[in-house]
């Protein structure tokens, strides 16, 4: 993506004239194995003021070897279910975001059902990369506006933890473990869900990757020599098309909503590198007191990244029922996304 080739946005316009869909329950669960930058200065050439003044990261939780995506997204679930006064039996559909799926098949929606007794309902996993919760929380609203389900849970969730090559610098100080989900259903109210902005660029695909493992390069003693199962990144790459596609993507979402950003009490942005967030909100001119930021805790926990961000944010009282939130994500594919709420 160049300049002159800036991010193209489609689909929503504001939807205030349609069924309104509301996050009426947040959730969010992270591994209690505590990562520091200490300790990956004994695992690779690096150091704590090289992670933190690149990233901002300083520490990423790290799951139980036993511990897979699916339970870190029922617990999710489960904590968003009971904020949200839902029981499991009125879950029509769960949309799990991750790219680190317990198995390839069957889904690692289908394990979090069985997992929180919500038996009967729909269940699907969906790969946006790290924009997988905001393109989640889209098709979640579109099967709530049809009518076609009443409620339904939204949950990004990752073990990176088992995708990184932990000898390679450039890529484990960043990724971490965890899981976020919200309850979704229509409250009978004005607000909700004001507008979603979604985009992909596929021919930037080869700057952020995992090649090994599906149909291009199956499992074989070559793909795990050749380290085919890690995540590939080209850093300084997907640095600068961040920045762009995030800043684009706020400022066509504020243009639906005849918004400006001095309307919005709270941006919460995907949780990659402090300099995209501090850039962008530059970019925005939105002061950075208004901009939420846990990845100092977590470093980048992709689909779930936002998704822990928001319920955090939520539960810490950083904007309150009626304010505006924006928030931002940016991923592998490349892909991106933007989404005004009126909590
Ligand atoms: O979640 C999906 C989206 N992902 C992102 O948005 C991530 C976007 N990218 C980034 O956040 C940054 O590009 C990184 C944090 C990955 C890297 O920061 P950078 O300022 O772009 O550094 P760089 O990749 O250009 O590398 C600069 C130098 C290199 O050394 P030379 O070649 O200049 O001698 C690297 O080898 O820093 C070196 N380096 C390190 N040094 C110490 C790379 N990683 C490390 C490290 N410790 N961990």
């Amino acid at each position: 993506m160049t300049k002159s080739n800036k991010p193209h946005l489609r689909n929503p316009r504001s939807r205030q004239t349609l069924r309104p869909v509301h996050i009426v329950g947040t959730g969010s669960y992270v591994p209690e194995r505590v990562l520091t930058n200490a300790d990956i200065e004994k695992m690779v050439d690096t150091t704590d003021e090289w992670i933190t003044t690149r990233t901002g990261i300083k520490e990423r939780r790290i799951a139980a070897p036993e511990q897979c995506t699916s339970d870190m997204a029922a617990e999710a679930a489960r904590r968003a279910m009971e904020q949200a006064g839902v029981d499991a039996k009125d879950i029509d559909l769960i949309i799990c975001a991750t790219m680190t799926p317990d198995m390839m098949c069957p889904s690692t929606a289908c394990l979090v059902q069985q997992k929180i007794g919500a038996k009967g309902s729909a269940a699907f996993d969906m790969e946006a990369a790290c924009s997988g919760f905001l393109y989640g929380l889209e098709i979640g609203q579109q099967f709530i506006t049809s009518g076609t389900c009443n409620t339904v849970l939204v949950i990004g969730a990752e073990k990176l933890s088992t995708i990184v090559d932990w000898g390679d610098r450039n890529t484990c100080v960043l990724f971490g473990d965890g899981a976020g989900a919200v309850v979704l259903q229509s409250r009978g109210e004005e607000h909700g869900i004001l507008t979603t902005c979604m985009g992909a660029d596929g021919s930037l695909a080869d700057l952020l990757l995992i090649p090994g493992g599906g149909a291009r390069h199956p499992a074989s003693k070559e793909s795990i020599s050749g380290k085919m199962h890690y995540i590939k990144m080209s850093g300084r790459e997907v640095y600068k098309n961040a920045v762009m596609a995030m800043q684009t993507a706020a400022e066509e979402a504020l243009r639906r909503c005849n918004l400006t950003v001095a309307d919005i009490k709270c941006i919460i942005p995907h949780q990659a590198n402090l300099r995209i967030i501090e850039a962008i909100a530059n970019r925005l001119g939105a002061p950075m007191e208004k901009v939420y930021v846990n990845l100092n805790r977590y470093g980048n926990v992709s689909a779930a990244s936002v998704a822990i961000a928001l319920d955090e944010a939520a539960r810490e009282g950083r904007f309150q029922r009626g304010d505006l939130i924006l928030l931002l994500v940016f991923g592998g594919g490349l892909t991106w996304a933007s989404c005004i709420i009126q909590w």
